[in-house]
């Protein structure tokens, strides 16, 4: 689906960032594997991922909130003078607190990492993709940015506002074949949802149909289906995948 591709994955350290590295590699896709924190089990997982399916996969590190360090980054995948096929946007941060607990820099931390540096992201990617005439954008949102939940005025308010941010930026980048979409996962098993009591995660669960958590892996199937042209007339969508846990 992705043979030949060349794609940007944030928040590849992460449950479904790694998830979704494989699955690009899998599918004969190259990528540009970006976390902030290196260790030496991410780049032994990317050597593995890399060696397993005959593609490159190259670390990056930057953290979003750096947008000095994360403008060098892309500049320096610019000079490689490869085409940039599709952009990942997996990297993201959760804050659970009740509306009168939310102190406003603790509102603008989560909107910093999960909204205005996706958006800067897209910004030096899609510069780079108008001048190619094509390119695919995947912004991983959240059920969350749909429904509305108690305690989730940050996490939630932060996803439904990269929800519209992908809607209208697709409005925009369609003339240069630009295609961007967002996900919406439901509860899927990463460190993201450790600290969650059990109790409580298992409230979220009994109301799905499905009632278990997502493999990372399953996500990582939507993704690749978004950023593929096997999704080629889909743009400005919000793909949920949550076992069933928005009733319409
Ligand atoms: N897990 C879920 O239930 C769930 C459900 C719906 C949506 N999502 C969304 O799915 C995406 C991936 O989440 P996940 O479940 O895979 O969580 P995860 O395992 O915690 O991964 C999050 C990734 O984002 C990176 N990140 C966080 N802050 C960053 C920053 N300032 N700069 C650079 N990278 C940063 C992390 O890097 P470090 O390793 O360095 O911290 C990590 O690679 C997120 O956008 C999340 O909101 C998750």
């Amino acid at each position: 689906m992705l043979k030949n591709k060349n794609v940007i994955v944030t928040g590849a350290g992460g449950g479904i960032g790694l998830a979704t590295v494989n699955k690009i590699a899998e599918n004969g896709g190259n990528v540009w594997a970006c976390t902030r924190t290196k260790t030496e089990q991410f780049e032994q997982d990317l050597q593995n991922i890399a060696n397993q399916y005959g593609v490159w996969i190259k670390a990056v590190y930057f953290d979003m909130t750096n947008e000095s360090q994360m403008k060098t980054a892309i500049k320096e995948i610019s000079l490689e003078k490869r085409s940039i096929d599709v952009l990942v946007n997996a990297a993201g941060t959760v804050y659970n607190g009740m509306f009168t607990m939310t102190s406003i820099s603790k509102l603008k931390e989560v909107f910093e990492v999960n909204y205005f540096e996706q958006i800067y992201i897209m910004q030096l990617v899609a510069r780079l993709m108008m001048r190619q005439k094509k390119g695919s954008i995947v912004n991983v949102a959240s059920v969350s940015g749909i429904e509305t939940t108690e305690g989730k005025l940050a996490y939630g308010s932060s996803k439904a506002a990269l929800i519209y941010a992908s809607k209208t930026i697709s409005k925009e980048l369609a003339q240069y074949n630009i295609r961007v979409n967002a996900l919406a996962p439901g509860l899927t098993d990463t460190k993201m949802n450790k600290e969650i009591p059990d109790a409580d995660l298992q409230k979220v669960l009994d109301r799905s149909s499905m009632k278990r958590m997502a493999n990372p892996e399953e996500i990582a199937n939507a993704i690749v289906f978004l950023a593929s042209d096997q999704s080629s007339f889909m743009t400005g969508q919000v793909m949920v995948v949550d076992g069933g846990r928005l009733w319409s």
